[in-house]
């Protein structure tokens, strides 16, 4: 189908991991390593790294991501980061509605909504996630859960706005826990998230998001995850740590 016309991303979700120091580090590490990739390559890093970070990257083809961004432009949001922020230190891509975030933090579908419309209208590039708990897999609405977040996630967005979205796939009971969804479990859920994009849309407007896999994503298991059909990309976590696994997993997208 469409996949050729797609742009294969690959982001670092680093989580909180990483001091400036040694985010510099690391992506001096990773820069030479992946300097040839014929995708996008994205390393999403703590607040606090990413002056340092934009630094590093400058004249290589890494792009800085953020891990969450505020709806409000400014205000009395103690602790928050505007999208404002973000845009003056040179973020581009910002992780949204993340299971972390919707776990321990009290992330909401309404929320994920305020914050990509207000990423989208600041110019930056939300990749926004979506999965399923192993209990709603276990009781057979994995489709509901996913068709739910999509809906409401993108609520009021246009289409026009669509091409500047990822979507994140991660299953959340496959995120930390070495149990990677099979490539043909990841190719299911990416498709269908396609499909209801394309009721909600268009199937033109469909075909051109990028849908990622994430969860245990490594350099041993991306090739498999990223051949299939629907899914054009991968969010990774604890492998976007190590330069080497990083850049075998870019190796992999650029295929
Ligand atoms: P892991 O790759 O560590 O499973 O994390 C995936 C993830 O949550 C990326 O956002």
């Amino acid at each position: 189908m469409n996949k050729a016309l797609r742009k294969a991303v690959i982001a670092g979700n680093w989580k909180m991991n990483k001091t400036p120091s040694e985010a510099k580090a690391l992506l001096n590490e990773i820069a030479p390593l992946v300097k040839d990739a014929d995708c996008e390559v994205v390393a999403c890093v703590p607040y606090v790294d990413l002056t340092t970070a934009v630094e590093a990257v400058k004249g290589t083809n890494i792009k800085i991501g953020a891990e969450n961004a505020h709806w409000e432009e400014k205000g009395a949001f103690t602790g928050e980061i505007s999208t404002g922020m973000l845009k003056e230190v040179g973020a581009e891509y910002v992780v949204l509605g993340h299971s972390e975030r919707r776990q321990y933090f009290g992330e909401t579908d309404e929320t994920v909504n305020k914050r990509t419309k207000a990423v989208l209208k600041a110019g930056l590039k939300p990749i926004v996630c979506v999965g399923e708990l192993l209990w709603e897999r276990e009781c057979n609405i994995t489709e509901e859960v996913i068709a739910r977040q999509i809906k409401l996630d993108f609520f009021d967005v246009t289409a026009e706005d669509m091409k500047n979205v990822v979507i994140a796939y991660e299953p959340v009971w496959a995120i930390g826990t070495g149990k990677t969804a099979t490539a043909d479990q990841a190719e299911e859920v990416c498709a269908f998230i396609r499909a209801t994009l394309a009721k909600l849309y268009s199937q033109d407007v469909a075909d051109g998001v990028t849908i990622q896999y994430g969860g245990s994503m490594n350099d041993a298991n991306a090739a498999e995850l990223l051949s299939k059909e629907n899914v054009d990309g991968g969010l990774i976590g604890g492998a976007s740590l190590v330069a080497e696994k990083f850049a075998a997993i870019v190796k992999a997208a650029s295929v």
